[in-house]
């Protein structure tokens, strides 16, 4: 059995390039995103409670021991922007999409943030569900956001 968890994690600014390049790994394998390591290291993810990387502890510090990353930028006062989420195909639907989702939503309260926004494919409607499960509802369609396809931007209470 795996020991899978959440853990805080560091700017991308302060990680090895090894650790950035299984996160660009990543983003490829569960959702088609080519990331420049340029484009990592210019994102501003602070460390801080909207900063999390999942880790299978039995691997660490190998850069495959990262399963996952959920990465929220503060954005206006009142809210943050959901920069980055996503976990390996492996881990999915196991509910660590929602207990990273749950801790965030618990520290963010508390320090006075009050919404949430991001952007998603309009292909991916199990990330859709997900986010209207916790709140959030469809408020506009960005046109070509993604290099091939439409998307939308979500938003909702914390
Ligand atoms: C979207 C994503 C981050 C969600 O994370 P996840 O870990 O798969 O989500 P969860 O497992 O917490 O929840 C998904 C569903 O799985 C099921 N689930 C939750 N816990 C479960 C468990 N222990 N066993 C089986 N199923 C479970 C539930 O139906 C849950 O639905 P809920 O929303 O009512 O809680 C993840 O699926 C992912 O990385 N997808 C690919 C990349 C992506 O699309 N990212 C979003 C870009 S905007």
């Amino acid at each position: 059995m795996s020991d899978i968890q959440w853990v805080y994690g560091l700017k991308p600014e302060s990680i090895t390039v090894e650790w950035r390049n299984r996160i660009r790994q990543l983003f490829l394998s569960e959702t088609n995103e080519i990331y420049a390591d340029s484009s990592l290291l210019s994102l501003g993810i602070p460390e801080w409670d909207g900063n999390l990387m999942l880790i299978d502890r039995d691997k660490y510090p190998e850069p495959s021991s990262l399963k996952g990353i959920f990465w929220c930028k503060p954005f206006m006062s009142e809210s943050i922007r959901i920069v980055a989420f996503v976990i390996d195909k492996k881990f999915q639907s196991k509910g660590f999409g929602g207990s990273a989702w749950s801790t965030m939503q618990k520290s963010m309260k508390e320090k006075g943030v009050k919404y949430v926004q991001l952007e998603v494919r309009c292909s991916n409607t199990k990330a859709q569900e997900f986010y209207r499960r916790r709140g959030m509802e469809i408020i506009s369609r960005i046109d070509m956001y993604y290099k091939n396809e439409h998307g939308y931007m979500m938003k909702g209470e914390l």
